[in-house]
């Protein structure tokens, strides 16, 4: 139950592995049947262009290595906001919370410029701190949603590349003026266009090579684009070789899916993106909480991918997205936790709310008028492995990385988090304690008591874990945070 594992100095990626597997019960056999794998107790190697991550064979019994999470889907500006929604459904949120924060992100400056450096320091502030606030939770690679002004944007951007956090960075496209308020939208398509390319040469500029940033072309969603806006966008993400990627929002809520429908009669939700060149392999589609069959035919067509949103979903009264007819029908699906429509920045948050929701699902009307296709019914549950692999392989095939992130196999990039399961003190027993009132180090919320397999430490961290217990991260084999 112990291994090693040789990290790159030069490209963060795993050269090496040597774990022994062991019998049933141990949390490399576990690993394994999930396509992860222990790196418990990794050991020097001496090699000159390598670093390993050494943990005592003591400690090795309640850490271990994970793969870092991903989070397919996040609004960075809206951080502020994270547990404010009061009783809000999707529509009135973004007129009352959403737009309002956004609007504040507008540069300083009168005169038009791409400078990352006239952002209002409050908008740089909460940026920052987001950043810090996922990697802490052992978020490695974030979608992010910014907002539709170009300097804070790139300043999202240039502190993602700053801190050493995996990022897609989405400049936000919104000009329909019969949805979108007038204090914040783009005047025109043509600003949608432009704006969008201004951060893409930015970002190009920032990471050439797309190491660790990467744009994204971000129309907001359907009721808030114009034609020509979605038109010009697809076109754009399309005139790059290889081709952008790109998010957006479809089928959350169903007064959304009944403003679409109005909007363009006669066609599908999914049908209009497809229409504009919007849904491609490279196209991330936060919640799909409530497409038709055919819509699903038409995405897993596309080879298109889904961010499962259960936290916001659930927030917002959104609904349950059948995530088990996604995976029987072959859609690709990762985790996001939509802050703030979500309300925890978290994606083992996320993973577990992706777990609770799916045992809800089956009491859902919905749900039971499909349930010949679904046939039967409880394998709509997702298992606490299930979720795991959401949140991380699932999060790399989301964003087109499957080969290179989500695991830890050899060629693989190291993002990765080391998880400490640990208790508070107790009192020491009735003989020997002293009764004093102990003050202890940030240890968390798992309580183990000897007798766990390495699997039940597993579900209990997923049940019960949160950030106290990511005690290092890395990207790319730099460490991005640890707990002091
Ligand atoms: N649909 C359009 N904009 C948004 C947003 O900011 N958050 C969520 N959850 N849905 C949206
Ligand atoms: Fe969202």
């Amino acid at each position: 139950n112990s291994g090693t594992i040789w990290v790159s100095t030069e490209d963060g990626r795993i050269k090496g592995l040597d774990w022994s597997a062991g019998d049933e019960e141990s949390f490399g056999a576990l690993m394994a049947r999930n396509g992860w794998v222990d790196i418990n107790n990794t050991q020097k190697s001496g090699a000159g262009d390598v670093k390993v991550q050494v943990v005592t064979a003591d400690e090795a019994r309640n850490e271990f290595f994970f793969p870092g999470f991903i989070d397919t889907h996040i609004h960075a500006p809206q951080y502020p906001n994270a547990g404010l929604f009061g009783s809000t459904t999707l529509l009135d949120w973004l007129e009352a919370y959403t737009f309002p924060v956004e609007s504040g992100f507008g540069a300083t400056n009168t005169t038009p410029t791409n400078d990352p450096k006239d952002t209002p320091p409050s908008a740089l502030r909460i940026y920052d701190q987001v950043i810090a606030r996922t990697l802490s939770h052992g978020t490695t690679c974030a979608s992010y949603f910014a907002t539709v002004h170009v300097p804070a944007t790139n300043a999202l951007a240039a502190l993602s590349h700053k801190r050493g956090q995996r990022a897609f960075i989405g400049r936000v496209c919104m000009d329909n003026p019969s949805f979108c308020p007038e204090y914040y939208r783009d005047a025109t398509a043509e600003e949608s266009l432009t704006s969008t390319q201004s951060v893409i040469e930015y970002i190009h500029t920032l990471d050439p090579k797309g190491h660790l940033i990467k744009p994204i072309i971000t129309p907001r969603f359907v009721p808030t684009c114009t034609k020509p806006a979605l038109e010009s966008l697809g076109t754009l993400a399309a005139s790059y070789s290889p081709p952008l990627h790109i998010q957006t929002h479809i089928s959350e809520n169903l007064n959304e899916v009944a403003l679409v429908e109005e909007l363009f009669p006669g066609d599908t939700y999914a049908g209009v993106y497809d229409k504009y060149n919007l849904l491609t392999k490279r196209t991330i589609l936060a919640h799909a909480v409530h497409l038709s069959s055919s819509e699903r035919a038409l995405i897993r067509a596309r080879d298109a991918k889904i961010s499962h949103c259960p936290a916001s979903n659930s927030a917002l009264g959104s609904g349950i997205a059948p995530v088990r007819t996604f995976l029987d029908e072959g859609l690709t699906v990762g985790l996001g936790t939509d802050v703030s429509g979500g309300y925890s920045p978290s994606i083992l948050e996320a993973a577990r709310q992706a777990c609770l929701a799916s045992r809800l699902l089956g009491h859902t009307v919905s749900f039971s008028e499909e349930k010949s296709e679904n046939c039967e019914v409880g394998r709509e549950k997702l298992s606490v492995e299930e979720s795991l692999y959401l949140a991380t392989r699932g999060g790399a095939a989301v964003i087109d990385m499957a080969d290179e992130l989500g695991g830890f196999e050899e060629g693989m990039i190291f993002d990765a988090q080391l998880i400490q399961l640990g208790s508070v003190a107790p009192i020491g027993g009735l003989l020997e304690g002293t009764g004093d009132v102990l003050v202890d180090g940030p240890v968390g919320n798992v309580d183990l008591f000897g007798t766990e397999t390495w699997e039940e430490k597993i579900q209990k961290w997923f049940w019960s874990g949160d950030d106290r217990n990511v005690k290092a991260v890395w990207v790319a084999g730099r460490l991005v945070h640890h707990r002091a």
